[in-house]
């Protein structure tokens, strides 16, 4: 196995062997959080949270795994109140935290800031979402999750909804790529995901892809469909938001067309894309994936910070 390098800003950062180390040390998390005795590897650590745009999970998520391993938690869950009201530039901000903390968390709504506030200081930064572009622990969970239901990557999964803006749905098709999956794109017509990144995983892997509009005809062979909500605050044009909202919905009619085995994911929040009918069937995996994010962000946050083998 491979050890973490500094920061994780891309899934493309990421090789096989690491990711799969990940997903071990998670499963290893998992059974210490069901046995509630999680390793206190994180004591005396401060893991500082900076979140510029809005998050439920990935915020609350990280921060349980980082205190149930002992460790603290510095940050905030909006700009609002600090002095990037002032003016005060991305780099200066993570610069300051470096004083604070051993490892920075962060959100941002412009592609790029991370990587950017992982070049200008030198302790690890986890990438928690940049715009459209990636967000690498939610797919580390997302692979867990389905190593964890279906105990295989040899799989059909299909992404559906806005694959055009989303950017889980972005880092999940190279990570599925890279485990040797099938894909089955499936967006409404104008929310498809950028060819430039279907090419990326095909010509990267070798991935069989395919693409489809309507989730009501085209999920019958999935053994996963990822589902993910209109990303209304990434459109340029509030006329096209409009014209395109509720163009997809999983309902109880979408269920029967599923294989029995097959799991519904969605990395949440919802809107009005999956049915909340849908929660009670066996398909529905949702909210253990949620919980999934504990113990794959601990396993993240104790390799990056304490070193040792992915
Ligand atoms: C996702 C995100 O922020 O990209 N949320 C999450 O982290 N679970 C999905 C979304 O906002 O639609």
């Amino acid at each position: 196995m491979s050890q973490l390098d500094k920061d994780i800003i891309s899934m493309r950062d990421l090789s096989k062997d690491q990711v799969t180390g990940i997903l071990e040390r998670a499963r290893y998390m998992d059974e210490r959080l069901k046995a509630r005795d999680p390793p206190r590897s994180l004591a005396g650590r401060m893991i500082a949270s900076l979140f510029f745009e809005p998050s439920t999970r990935t915020r609350l998520s990280f921060e349980t795994a980082a205190k149930c391993m002992g460790g603290m938690v510095t940050g905030f869950s909006s700009p609002k109140g600090t002095s990037v009201e002032k003016g005060e530039t991305l780099s200066d901000t993570v610069r300051t935290v470096e004083q604070y903390a051993d490892a920075i968390v962060m959100r941002h709504p412009f592609e790029g800031a991370a990587r950017l506030a992982s070049e200008a200081v030198s302790i690890p930064v986890v990438n928690g979402g940049d715009g459209s572009n990636q967000h690498p622990t939610q797919t580390l969970l997302d692979l867990y999750t389905i190593w964890k239901h279906k105990g295989t990557f040899d799989l059909k999964v299909a992404l559906v909804g806005d694959l055009k803006h989303a950017r889980t749905t972005r880092s999940l098709a190279y990570a599925l790529g890279m485990f040797g999956a099938d894909i089955a794109l499936v967006a409404p017509k104008g929310l498809e995901m950028s060819t430039e990144v279907v090419d990326e995983v095909r010509q990267q892997w070798g991935t069989n892809i395919t693409h489809a509009h309507d989730p009501a005809t085209s999920l019958g062979d999935v053994d996963a469909a990822y589902v993910v909500r209109i990303q209304k605050e990434r459109f340029a044009d509030p006329l096209e938001l409009k014209r395109l909202q509720r163009s997809y919905r999983i309902t109880k009619d979408t269920l029967a067309s599923l294989k029995s085995d097959a799991i519904i994911m969605h990395p949440l929040p919802r809107v009005d894309e999956v049915e909340t009918s849908v929660d009670q069937s066996d398909h529905a995996v949702y909210f253990d994936q949620a919980y999934n994010g504990v113990p794959v962000r601990m396993a993240v946050l104790e390799m990056l910070i304490n070193g040792g083998d992915a």
